[in-house]
Order: C-alpha cells, then structure tokens, then sequence
C-alpha cells in the first residue's frame, strides 16, 4: 500500500497534557488517524518520547518525509522502514511516540485496504493459522487509585478488580459498572465523603488506613454482592515509585525485598482472591521477582516496567522464572510490529498476556484490536467510567 503523506499533530490526553495524533493519507484519497497515550510511572527503558515541538520540527519532518510515496505490503516492512530511519536503539531520533502513532495510522489503512476489521487484519498478518477467533478476555479493571496516579497516601499504585467474560463480554461489563458504582457508595459511606476523589485511571483515590485496606474492602464487596466466581482481585505496586536508595518506603518504613516479598505473600493469605501483583519490585531488582514468583504458586507475578513491551526482556524474564504475566503497551515499544513481537515472545514461553492503556489516555482503543488479534489473556483498561469508556464500549463491539 502506498503512502502518500502524513500528519503529526497535537492533541491532549485525560490529564490534559499534551500527545501526539499522527495521520497516513494512503493512494485511494482516505487518511486514518490514530493517537498514542502517554504514562506517567513510566520505565526506564521504555521507547523515547518526544514533545510536540520536537515531533513535529522541520527536521523530523523532513526525516519522515522519506515515507512519502513509498509501498509498504504490510504492517512489517512499514514498521522496519520507520525503525531504520530513526536508528536509535530507543526511538530517540523521531521518537517512540511519534513512530507508534504513524504506525497504527498505518495499520487502520491497512485494515480498510483489506478490507477487515482491524484485529482481523493484524491477526492475519501475524497469527495466520495459530489465530484464535473464540476470545474471552479477563478484564483488569483499576477502581483504587493511589501511588503516583493519585493525591493520597497509598504506596501501591492501582488495586483492580479482575472480571471473567467467559464468552459474555457485555454483562460482565454491565456487572463490573454496577460493582464500581456500589463501590463509590461504600466508601462514601466508610470515609464519610459525598465527593470522592478520582485518580488518574477512574478510580477513588481517597485515603486508607494502610496499604492492605483497599484489598479487604474489595474483596468483602465481591463477596457481598455475590461475585466471587467472576471476580477476582489484582494490584500494580508500581514499585519504582516507593524505591530508593536499596529501600523500599512502604507504610512509612523503609523494607527491604525479602520484608516487601513477605508483606505480598501475607496480603495473598488473607485474601486468597488476590490473583495478580504487577510490579511488585523495582526494574532492577530481580532478585525480588524470583523470589516472589517462587512464594506466590497459583497467582501471577506480572511484569511492566520491568519487561517494557520488548520480546527479548520478556524472554530473558521468563528463563529465569521471575514472572508469570506480562503487561503490553504499545508505546514502551514504539510500532505495532514490536508490540507484537513481545506478546509472541510471552506466549512462546507460556506467560500470559495483559494489554494495557496507559494513565493518559485518548478515545483511542486500538489496544482492544491488538488484545484481540493475539488473543490476549487480559485487557487492563482502568476504571469503566469517563475517558476508558471508550475502549468498553469497543470491547463489547468486538469481542
Ligand atoms: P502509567 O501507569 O501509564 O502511568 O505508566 C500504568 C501502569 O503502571 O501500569
Ligand atoms: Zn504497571
């Protein structure tokens, strides 16, 4: 398919900060848009971003100039074509964001091109035969905002709901709406507050006694409400956010690894739906995911910052048995195509996959097409509420 000219502009995600819209005008006259979210507890060798002004400078422009009246066949060779031109192992030269945004204008044209709907057309190109139609993801929802997503006193940064669809994607959706509204009454109530304060992801993010809290309250409205067969509990310590020094600051004492492991495993004792715990340790400490891995038999250690979206991190990952789950975001990667790269890597070696949003986010939910295409394990998409609706709402349409 030919290109004939591109777009990079400026939009703003829910926090209000600005991101990048990229377009690609293709030979029939149509262009598709896509934009591309942005994190805030980011990891450190996640793909570069660049700001607007850099972006969108007449040097970049002249660099992506060189895509213009180009044919790309697929999806690949697009991505292997912007790879080169930036040449930077991390996407500094354009930048990571900029290449993502282009390469999902790209993989919408495609689709149209082909006729199909978008998961469709990338699962052809990169699942062929192995592709999986019957889909029923688990939805990781965050309704607990705290670390650096919120203005509260949690060390942990997201305390999630986790929703079985079994093959009923909508009534679990209306289930797990009605469970977050449920929710916000009860702490109303507990915290007495008639307004609560929302984090970045849709979640309350109100103070709690301790870290444990959010965990208990949860699983005793699961309980309650008699959903204890479809939901079960996750968290995301983000715990590059609470790591300094060879310390880890939790609950207003610094611990070290073996202590934070411990406190993890006592939390999974107490509540044993407590399935997942996404960055329990900081990137480098992988001595502390082993070790947690080894402890928590029948959950999910699940790595983020620690694996970036990069097939080879999450290979080497794997080997040494530090992790169980792993979470996909298109932009640590930089194109659609290494995105993908990383959830084959994962499944090869039998680790499951969660695509996930980011805390900034657009109305764009090329996430769900890409979870979709792979046949995901989960789709992590915040709290069902405000902007995250959006990628509900398509998961409900294409699941
Ligand atoms: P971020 O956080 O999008 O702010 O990086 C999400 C996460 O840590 O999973
Ligand atoms: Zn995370």
């Amino acid at each position: 398919m030919r290109v004939k000219d591109f777009a990079i502009d400026e939009i703003f995600d829910s926090r209000g900060n600005s991101t990048i819209e990229a377009g690609i005008a293709v030979g029939n006259g149509f262009a598709f848009y896509a934009s591309v979210p942005a994190g805030k507890s980011r990891g450190s060798r996640e793909a570069a971003v660049v700001g607007f002004t850099e972006a969108s400078s007449a040097k970049n422009l002249r660099r992506l100039a060189a895509l213009k009246g180009k044919d790309f066949p697929n999806q690949r060779s697009f991505d292997e074509f912007l790879i080169k031109l930036d040449g930077t192992e991390d996407k500094r030269m354009i930048g990571g964001n900029v290449m993502l945004g282009l390469s999902m204008a790209f993989a919408r044209a495609l689709s149209a091109n082909r006729k199909m709907e978008l998961w469709e057309s990338l699962q052809k190109e990169f699942f062929g035969k192995a592709a999986q139609r019957t889909w029923k993801p688990v939805i990781f929802s965050n309704l607990i905002n705290g670390g650096e997503h919120a203005r509260n006193d949690l060390d942990i940064q997201e305390y999630m709901v986790l929703v079985k669809t079994q093959g009923d994607v909508k009534s679990a959706v209306k289930r797990l709406i009605s469970f977050y509204r449920d929710l916000g009454e009860k702490l109303g109530t507990m915290k007495r507050v008639s307004n609560i304060p929302i984090g970045d992801e849709g979640g309350y993010s109100l103070d709690f006694k301790n870290n444990f809290e959010p965990l208990a309250i949860l699983s005793d409205l699961v309980r309650k409400k008699g959903l204890s067969g479809t939901f079960r509990l996750g968290m995301d310590a983000a715990a590059n956010g609470f790591f300094s020094g060879g310390a880890y600051s939790f609950g207003g004492k610094k611990v070290t690894a073996p202590k934070l492991a411990g406190i993890y495993e006592g939390y999974c004792k107490k509540v044993p739906a407590l399935y997942s715990i996404e960055d329990p340790f900081s990137e480098r400490d992988t001595a502390g995911f082993a070790l947690l891995s080894k402890k928590l038999e029948g959950r999910i250690v699940v790595g983020d910052d620690l694996t970036v979206t990069n097939r080879r991190l999450i290979e080497e990952c794997a080997e040494k048995g530090l992790i169980g789950g792993v979470i996909i975001k298109p932009n640590q990667a930089g194109t659609v195509t290494e995105a993908i790269e990383a959830v084959q890597g994962a499944h090869e070696r039998g680790i499951r996959t969660i695509v996930s949003h980011r805390s900034g986010e657009t109305d764009d939910a090329f996430i769900i097409h890409v979870a979709k295409a792979a046949g995901a394990y989960g789709v992590k998409i915040g709290a069902p509420a405000r902007e995250r609706i959006f990628k509900f709402n398509e998961l409900v349409r294409i699941a």
